[in-house]
């Protein structure tokens, strides 16, 4: 049996969104997967738009279920990544209730991401950074066609480097 694909829409996230991420913050499944960072201050995040990120709320039929954050990691200004190189993009993602969780949203939440993040021509490679233990992430990434390329701590966070070149993402497609 084939399934639906789901009808999904990535929008701008906006001040009107802060109630709703910070109830999706305070959701298990999204705090199991955010690993020792202090939380997003969205108060003060979603009115700015620095030049290196994309916040973005996917919406199911017009329901918000999830955000997303797009970021050049060599521009980011915290330099999380350390030192990078450029013309590259690195996503965070999250799926706000748990019965939104195992529907095919993220995968397709993901390859709408992938889209947006080789747009530009210049950009070669997509990062991800999930938790070690987050092993349904590592999943959906692989499946995807993310390779698994380091172990490393950011801050606290035991973490796996995932990465999709754009010649693979292009074979796929
Ligand atoms: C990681 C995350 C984004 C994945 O999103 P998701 O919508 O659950 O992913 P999908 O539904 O596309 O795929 C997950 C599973 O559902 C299955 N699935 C896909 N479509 C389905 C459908 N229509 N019906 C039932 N199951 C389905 C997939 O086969 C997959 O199975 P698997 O986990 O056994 O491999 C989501 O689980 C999440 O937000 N988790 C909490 C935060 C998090 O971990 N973020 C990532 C940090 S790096």
């Amino acid at each position: 049996m084939t399934r639906e694909k789901p009808q999904i829409r990535l929008r701008q996230a906006t001040p009107d969104h802060q109630s709703l991420l910070e109830h999706w913050d305070s959701q298990p499944h999204v705090i199991a997967a955010a690993g020792d960072d202090d939380g997003w201050d969205w108060e003060y995040e979603l009115p700015r738009h620095p030049p290196w990120r994309e916040l973005l709320i996917a919406e199911c039929d017009g329901r918000p279920i999830g955000f997303i954050q797009i970021i050049d990691p060599a521009e980011e200004e915290t330099h999380y990544w350390g030192d990078i190189g450029p013309n590259l993009r690195a996503i965070d993602i999250w799926i706000g209730d748990l019965k939104d969780i195992g529907q095919g949203y993220g995968t397709v939440m993901m390859q709408m991401a992938l889209q947006r993040c080789f747009a530009p021509p210049e950009v070669t490679a997509v990062l991800l950074d999930p938790l070690v233990s987050n092993t349904k992430a590592h999943r959906l990434y692989e499946r995807i066609g993310f390779e698994r390329i380091d172990h490393r701590v950011f801050d606290t966070d035991d973490c796996y480097v995932y990465r999709l070149d754009r010649p693979t993402w292009e074979r796929q497609r």
